[in-house]
């Protein structure tokens, strides 16, 4: 539909259909600060930039004389019946990209709008009930930043159980934020933080730790929540993690086949392989390159992706190395900074049309012959 409404009938779309170009109109449009938040990284940005430009050096083999005429993306995630690999991954202070600020509500909409999941960060500008209720019928995850109170913790969590959500997300790499140069230099930190703190001030659990509601003493609560925000996760705590709920469990930030054994060893439900995207560590090693690793390690359980993908062929690359579903994420962040709900849809119905079409050229009409074939390395 989008292709050939370009080709054949001269419809422009109202967005830019390639990272490229979508990046330099938000970079146009965007104020510094959330622009700084956004595309900003970790060091140098060496990692982030790298974790893009690593795709290149996988390729797939096409094969011919095989009937694409119809395809199925469609899986199976933790029981979970997804109409493609793709979801939205967690994307804080989100607010920030949103003309109104209720960026959560309209990534939601958008999940709504397009069977795409979202993976609902911790940090948003409308409590999740509110964010969970725009999703429809399209299921989503709930990312939990683990406080350091195991009260709140544990509050936050049965609220996702309460509110629907599918699966709950434990990311391990951000106990602490990660030297990012672009938002220090902008003082970008109270500008984020009200965009950020809804799930705490509206957290039972939060408020009994606080003398007065935030609302009669947010100066209070702020201090308060820099108090609790970001417990330092160790092996020791995954008893605890699996034991707060029955949801499916996955761990996000692994990289390495130990620490994947390690997490299934422990109960998890899913492993989800990723470097926030170079926002945490500028270590080098490009995330998708860790990918094969990770899964190898994974056996038969679920593995997670993100970090870097820009395109569909890169989703269809994240798959053929064994991801099991794959996580997009400054994209959708510019779609909605561009235009809103239908920004964020363009975004993903653009990035699945490429994928489709990727597989129906080069020969692999199912997401079972893809990775089966896998993909060859550039010499
Ligand atoms: C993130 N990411 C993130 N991850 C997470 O677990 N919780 C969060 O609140 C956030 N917040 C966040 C904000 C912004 C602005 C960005 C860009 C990213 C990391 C995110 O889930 C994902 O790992 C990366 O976005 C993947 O990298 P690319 O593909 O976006 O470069």
């Amino acid at each position: 539909e989008i292709y050939f409404g370009g080709l054949m009938r001269g419809v422009k779309p109202t967005l830019p259909v390639d990272f490229k170009t979508l990046e330099a109109r938000a970079q146009a449009a965007l104020p510094p600060a959330t622009l700084s938040y956004v595309q900003g990284g970790c060091g140098d940005e060496f990692t982030q930039d790298h974790n893009a430009e690593a795709f290149k050096s996988w390729g797939l083999v096409p094969r011919m004389m095989v009937d694409c005429t119809t395809r199925d993306l469609s899986i199976d995630l933790f029981g979970i019946k997804l109409p493609s690999p793709v979801f939205m991954a967690p994307i804080g202070v989100i607010g920030l990209c949103a003309q109104d600020g209720h960026g959560d509500i309209a990534t939601a909409r958008a999940a709504a709008a397009t069977g795409v999941p979202m993976v609902a960060s911790t940090l948003m500008n409308d409590p999740m009930e509110q964010v969970a209720a725009a999703m429809g019928d399209t299921p989503g995850f709930f990312q939990l930043y683990t406080p350091k109170n195991r009260d709140v913790a544990e509050s936050l969590v049965a609220r996702a159980e309460a509110s629907g959500f599918k699966a709950i997300v434990v990311t391990l790499d951000t106990w602490v934020t990660g030297w990012r140069p672009r938002d220090l230099n902008e003082a970008n930190f109270p500008q984020l933080r009200g965009h950020a703190l809804a799930n705490y001030m509206s957290d039972p659990a939060f408020r009994a730790l606080l003398a007065k509601p935030p609302e009669e003493d947010p100066q209070a609560a702020v201090a308060q929540w820099g108090a609790t925000f970001g417990k330092t996760l160790t092996w020791a705590d995954l008893p605890w993690l699996r034991s707060m709920t029955k949801l499916p469990l996955i761990l996000k930030g692994i990289c390495h086949p130990d620490d994947a054994r390690r997490a299934i060893d422990g109960g998890v439900d899913g492993i989800y392989c990723s470097n926030h995207g170079g926002r945490q560590a500028n270590g080098g090693v490009a995330a998708i390159d860790m990918l094969p690793g990770v899964v190898e390690a994974s056996g038969k359980t679920p593995v997670m992706f993100d970090s870097g993908v820009r395109s569909g062929s890169d989703v269809v690359k994240a798959l053929a190395l064994g991801a099991a579903a794959v996580g997009i994420g400054r994209p959708y962040a510019y779609g909605l900074a561009l235009g809103g709900v239908a920004g964020v849809v363009h975004v993903l119905r653009s990035i699945l049309a490429e994928a489709d079409l990727l597989m129906a050229v080069d020969g692999y009409p199912t997401l079972t012959d893809l990775r089966a074939a896998g993909l060859v390395r550039r010499p």
